[in-house]
């Protein structure tokens, strides 16, 4: 479908859009359960980031689910097209001098493989946001697993679908076992050598 697309030579390189915003470029792939903080340590990290000067952008179900990917749901196949646009959508912002933080409970270890492949495997930051279900489910602050569990909602990640923990992240935070402060500082220290400020 691609073969007839060419690709221009436009002058301005990724290292130059870097060199201009004086930071390296690259992907925060937080991963983890509803309920785990992956949003609240976005917002955390970025507003840390932003006072180091460095160009940041939160990808995540508020701003792609309701635009970008509306005409998807969370079936296995529709969740791995979404984690699928979400890796492009990040590579350009890389692409961009941007620091991306892409914040989706991305289940599928697979399709966090492909993202990664689109991004660059050395541009992407695998970062597991990690609490216990039991923990998640308590804290519930979109209701949404009780819903899960009266089945009022199908295919619930952690309850009627399931979740893939990475691996070997290049991160790690438990969200039950550390402050939300004490976990946003431990993702900047993790990658503040990366940046390049
Ligand atoms: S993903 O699995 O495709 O990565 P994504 O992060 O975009 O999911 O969206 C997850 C958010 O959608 C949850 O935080 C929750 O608010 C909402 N949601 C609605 N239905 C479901 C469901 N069946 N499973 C998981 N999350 C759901």
């Amino acid at each position: 479908m691609t073969d007839n697309i060419q690709s221009p030579s436009f002058e301005i390189s990724r290292s130059d859009r870097s060199a201009h915003k004086k930071h390296n470029s690259f992907v925060l792939w937080s991963t983890g359960l509803s309920g785990s903080c992956k949003s609240t340590l976005a917002d955390l990290v970025e507003k840390h980031l932003m006072n180091l000067g460095v160009h940041t952008y939160i990808l995540d179900g508020d701003n792609i689910r309701k635009g970008l990917n509306k005409d998807l749901g969370f079936s296995n196949e529709d969740r791995t097209e979404n984690i699928r646009r979400i890796g492009e959508v990040s590579s350009l912002f890389v692409d961009a001098g941007i620091v991306v933080i892409s914040s989706f409970i991305s289940p599928f270890q697979k399709d966090r493989a492909i993202a990664a492949e689109a991004v660059g495997e050395d541009r992407f930051i695998e970062v597991y946001i990690n609490a216990p279900l039991e923990v998640c489910e308590k804290r519930d602050p979109k209701g949404l697993y009780k819903k899960a569990r009266d089945g009022v909602i199908t295919e619930f990640t952690g309850i009627s679908s399931p979740y893939e923990a990475p691996v070997s992240p290049d991160v790690e935070v438990r969200t039950d076992e550390l402050s939300k402060i004490e976990a946003a500082a431990s993702i900047i220290e993790a990658i503040k050598s990366k940046l390049n400020v």
